[in-house]
């Protein structure tokens, strides 16, 4: 049998580069043939290239790590499904058959939550925008409002007038756990007694009643005590609601932003040594929460876990379309998949696995994506063996606002596929087309060409 032939490769080698972790991995090749046990080879036949996959097995061991995390430690847990974070209808099935509330900050992302059958109750109402006639249809609904700011409360205060009875609502609020920039574009601010005005004003007006508080503190948080002090700080305004204006706090809902083992851009440690556990989350979190509440007193904890329940879940494969050779000596690949669909490379770096075993030494390497723009670059700066058309690479974590913000800029949106816990792919979005793009557009007659 004739060997395949393997073009010759200089690699300029570069000494220092080595950090506590180690040096450069000329050698290490990290190969991932299989997805939740459904073989890429056949994914990519079958579905096509590029491919967002994700793996039911998976969402649902983290939910299930999560639920015992915190269930263990508190005896009131709900929860939520941050929509925004990957919202195709199979996701958000498979979490709300995992007992996840749907929380969602527009008027589209409830229709969809409605589409999908979850009843309005168990749906949150949040964001900084809502329409009226998105608000009156979840208030009619009977969902969960979460107030943001003043002319919020006046739209909703007209909706009990126009209903002709009072309305259940919860108030967002702000506040320093210690996370800078403090995120300030969202709900009323405890520290700067913006909170306290808004309940006041909202006592004054007499059509709502506050039942919950909600504060989202940030995404992609490391830091578990801030969540101990974000939770410390709102049942402690909780019981001033209670104590000095008569209102009942039937739950917290503390949003989410637990991180992923996404590889954030610019963070020495890696995700394996610097991301603190689920559990270091929820010990944070519940202690302070019995700590701050009053013997025998267990109001529901509501969390909004997005990133950290799906990002990991979620692979996106990529085949490379051609190679060159850079001016500076690097090889570069054209794959198919850009800043288009992964639009969290801006920031992450994403984990990169070969689909097959490839000959040859590591070296450095660019990854572009297709589109006819500089910036468009998945890996400016990674080890490969040489690879050949055709060859597949496993980009991951990418489950998480990737798909939601993927735009159909010069390409196609590519097929999605969810692996079951038996290890087969099924279609659970299919690749765009034309009429995808086009649908929407209307070309005057006198336009047309003739
Ligand atoms: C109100 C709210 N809740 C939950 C989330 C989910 O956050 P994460 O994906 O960081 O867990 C977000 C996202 O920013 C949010 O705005």
């Amino acid at each position: 049998m004739k060997k395949p032939y393997e073009a010759p490769n200089l690699v300029r080698l570069k000494t220092g580069g080595m950090n506590k972790f180690g040096g450069k991995p000329f050698y290490l090749k990290r190969v991932r043939k299989e997805i939740g046990g459904a073989k890429i080879d056949d994914l990519i036949e079958q579905f096509g290239s590029p491919l967002f996959v994700y793996s039911e097995a998976e969402i649902i061991e983290r939910a299930n790590k999560l639920k015992s995390s915190f269930s263990t430690r508190y005896p009131n847990v709900q929860f939520g499904w941050s929509y925004k974070t990957n919202y195709l209808s199979a996701i958000c099935a498979v979490m709300h058959a995992q007992g996840a509330l749907a929380e969602v900050v527009s008027g589209f992302e409830y229709q969809k939550a409605r589409a999908l059958g979850v009843p309005a109750h168990k749906i949150i109402f949040n964001g900084p925008f809502k329409r009226i006639e998105d608000l009156r249809l979840a208030v009619n609904e009977g969902a969960m409002i979460q107030i943001d700011h003043l002319d919020e409360v006046y739209d909703l205060e007209a909706l009990a007038e126009e209903r002709g009875q009072q309305i259940s609502v919860a108030i967002r609020i702000s506040m320093d756990c210690g996370i800078y920039p403090q995120w300030s574009k969202f709900g009323f601010d405890l520290e700067k007694g913006m909170a306290e005005e808004a309940v006041k004003r909202i006592q004054a007006g007499g059509k709502l009643t506050i039942r919950g508080l909600h504060a989202h503190i940030g995404t992609y948080v490391m830091e578990p005590q801030a969540y101990a002090t974000q939770i410390t700080k709102m049942v402690a305004f909780g019981y001033r609601l209670e104590q000095e204006w008569g209102f009942e706090i039937e739950y917290y809902d503390i949003g989410g932003g637990f991180p992923s083992s996404g590889r954030l851009k610019g963070v020495y440690l890696p995700p394996e040594v610097g991301v603190p556990t689920l559990d270091s989350y929820a010990e944070a979190i519940c202690e302070a929460l019995l700590g701050a509440l009053q013997p025998g007193h267990f109001p529901k904890l509501i969390l909004e876990t997005g990133r950290a329940m799906i990002d990991d879940a979620g692979y996106l494969i990529t085949s490379v379309t051609s190679s060159k050779r850079l001016p500076d000596g690097r090889r570069a690949y054209i794959v198919d998949a850009g800043v288009n669909i992964l639009y969290t490379t801006y920031w992450f770096r994403h984990n990169l696995e070969l689909a097959q075993e490839t000959e040859g030494l590591n070296e450095p390497s660019v990854v572009y994506g297709p589109l006819c723009m500089n910036l468009d670059v998945l890996d400016e700066a990674c080890l490969l063996p040489r690879l050949e058309r055709g060859a597949k690479l496993v980009l991951s974590p990418v489950g998480a606002y990737n798909h939601t913000q993927s735009m159909q800029f010069i390409e196609y949106r590519p097929a999605s596929v969810l692996v079951t816990p038996q290890g087969q792919g099924e279609l659970i979005r299919e690749r765009e087309d034309l009429s995808d793009i086009q649908r929407r557009e209307v070309l005057p007659d006198r336009l047309k060409l003739r």
